[in-house]
């Protein structure tokens, strides 16, 4: 599962975020990258226990989830807390895949990661390199996209940062473990929620034929879904 959801964040929201980011100590990143991605992986995180990366990270769930675009792509069921990192320059994350379980040491609450999010904070021209690069089944696809942008992706698929070369590239990164498991019942979920919320202002929420597709919707959760 691939998805690009353009404005998943607003501008006033990315400089709240920027603004908190800017006056914060940071990390070396690579406590969070799991045993075998360590050598891979080279940049700066805010400590994702601390006090300003919980609090950001929040903030941040709590735009998200009002976006139609991303709970309608994800279908979330539990969102391990945001993190938050910047790549200057020479850093980068070579390909990896992500860890298949994830642990909060602060809760002790565990979730199967099924899907990664990068959502960008730093606009394209402010930094070189630093694009990202997803494989899925159709070879790979590189996304440099503007702040406030969400790129959805697979947990399981390859992905990469190439290393930036000049600028600062700030972004947050979230893994959740999604209602629906498997990707190709999640993307069909996800196409039916669309057409309905585009239908619905045509039609009218009162409209049969719409009711219909928003049982079928339902009920494809309740026989898919994990709560
Ligand atoms: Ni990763």
């Amino acid at each position: 599962m691939l998805a690009h959801i353009k404005g998943a964040l607003e501008r006033k929201e990315i400089d709240v975020l920027r603004q908190a980011m800017a006056q914060a100590e940071w990390e070396d990143g690579a406590s969070t990258a799991g045993a075998n991605a360590g050598d891979l992986k080279r940049n700066q995180q805010l400590p994702p226990d601390s006090e300003i990366s919980r609090a950001l990270g929040k903030r941040l769930l709590s735009s998200l989830l009002a976006s139609p675009a991303f709970v309608s792509a994800a279908v979330p069921l539990h969102i391990y807390p945001p993190l938050f990192d910047r790549y200057g320059v020479g850093d980068h994350f070579d390909p990896h895949v992500d860890n298949a379980i994830r642990g909060d040491a602060m809760t002790g609450a565990r979730i199967r990661v099924d899907l990664a999010a990068t959502l960008l904070l730093s606009d394209p021209d402010e930094y070189e390199g630093g694009e990202l690069i997803v494989e899925d089944l159709y070879g790979s696809r590189t996304f440099k996209p503007p702040a406030g942008d969400l790129i959805l992706y697979s947990a399981g698929s390859l992905h990469m940062v190439t290393p930036v070369t000049r600028g600062l590239r700030l972004a947050s990164f979230i893994w959740l473990q999604s209602m629906i498991r498997a990707d190709e019942a999640r993307s069909f979920i996800c196409d039916l929620d669309e057409s309905i919320q585009d239908l619905a202002p045509r039609v009218g929420t009162e409209d049969p034929d719409l009711r219909r597709l928003v049982t079928v919707y339902h009920n494809l959760i309740r026989y898919w879904g994990e709560a």
